[in-house]
């Protein structure tokens, strides 16, 4: 049957999107899949009905794509898709409800607040800061590729940052900034691949260190321990089968320098497949092809 590669929409990310989808689909075609692109931003949505399309490969990072909506429209369709279904693409799209869940289930993630637009008081930063050790990032709730995000160090910088990232989200994550390094695994159909660790001269992992330039250091294997990328695995895959997510995705994480602990960031149920993109180098590694495993990802849809 044919399969339609979704990407472009009009999140955020939608440039990475295209990125990741444009990789995809080209596998897709250099494999003898019957595949077509669709950008749910240029195209309506029963379009895929006429073009008589069989599943859907969900290539589309961000809110509206990562988030449940398309997963629920898919399913309304009985289109099948790859990845995560409503709930698990939902929760993970959410670094809040992500953490509340880890934290309820007592897997290790770093101490935060929450600050909820209709009410936030830039008064209450000084306390913020001294409650949550005086290094913060600031993440919106629902954002990906770290946009909307900031590190900070004062209540005033703490201020400021809520403020920028109210224009992405009305609930903002205040984490606790762990000292890395910072690790990445990929899940895929159940597996974990090797972690990658990244090394970035950023003040933290941010969109360029991501997308734009090439200062970003990536170490796959990622110099852990064989006991310790056993329990990192372990760790990643309860994570990422905590939130009900499924099929393929991928788990960040940081490790305290000092005490060598592991603390869940969040989960992506689309990651980036861009040529720059973790699960690539991940599945690399695993002598993974990339075609090999953007097939692994499609089988997904039949799950
Ligand atoms: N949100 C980006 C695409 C990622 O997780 O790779
Ligand atoms: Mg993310």
């Amino acid at each position: 049957g044919r399969v339609a590669v979704m990407y472009g929409g009009d999140s955020a990310e939608r440039e990475v999107s295209l990125r990741s989808g444009e990789a995809v689909l080209n596998a897709l075609l250099s494999a003898g899949v019957d595949a077509i692109g669709f950008d749910p931003a240029k195209e309506q949505l029963t379009e895929l009905i006429n073009k008589k399309v069989d599943r859907v490969l969900i290539m589309l990072h961000g809110r509206g794509g990562e988030d449940g909506a398309m997963q629920g429209a898919l399913q309304l369709l009985r289109i099948p898709y790859t990845g995560s279904g409503v709930l698990g693409s939902a929760l993970a799209m959410d670094k809040i409800h992500s953490k509340q869940i880890w934290q309820c289930l007592q897997l290790p993630t770093a101490k935060y607040e929450i600050a909820v637009k209709s009410r936030f008081e830039a008064g209450s930063c000084g306390a913020i800061m001294d409650k949550l050790g005086g290094k913060v990032m600031v993440k919106p709730a629902r954002e990906g590729s770290s946009i909307g995000m900031a590190k900070v160090t004062s209540a005033k910088q703490l201020a400021t940052a809520i403020q920028d990232a109210f224009n992405y989200d009305n609930q903002v994550l205040l984490e606790q900034y762990i000292e890395g390094p910072e690790f990445t695994v990929a899940v895929v159909q159940g597996k974990a691949l090797p972690s990658i660790r990244m090394s970035t001269p950023h003040i933290f992992y941010d969109y360029s260190a991501k997308y734009q330039d090439d200062t970003t250091e990536y170490y796959c294997p990622s110099g852990l321990s064989d006991k310790d990328e056993q329990r990192l695995a372990l760790l990643c895959t309860k994570a990422f089968d905590a939130l009900s997510a499924s099929g393929w995705g991928r788990v960040d994480v940081m490790q305290d320098k000092l005490t060598g602990e592991f603390f869940l960031l969040e989960a992506n149920t689309v990651p980036g497949m861009t040529e720059k993109s973790l699960v690539p180098k991940a599945a690399a590694a695993a002598n993974v092809s990339f075609s090999q495993l953007v097939l692994a990802i499609l089988a997904t849809s039949m799950e």
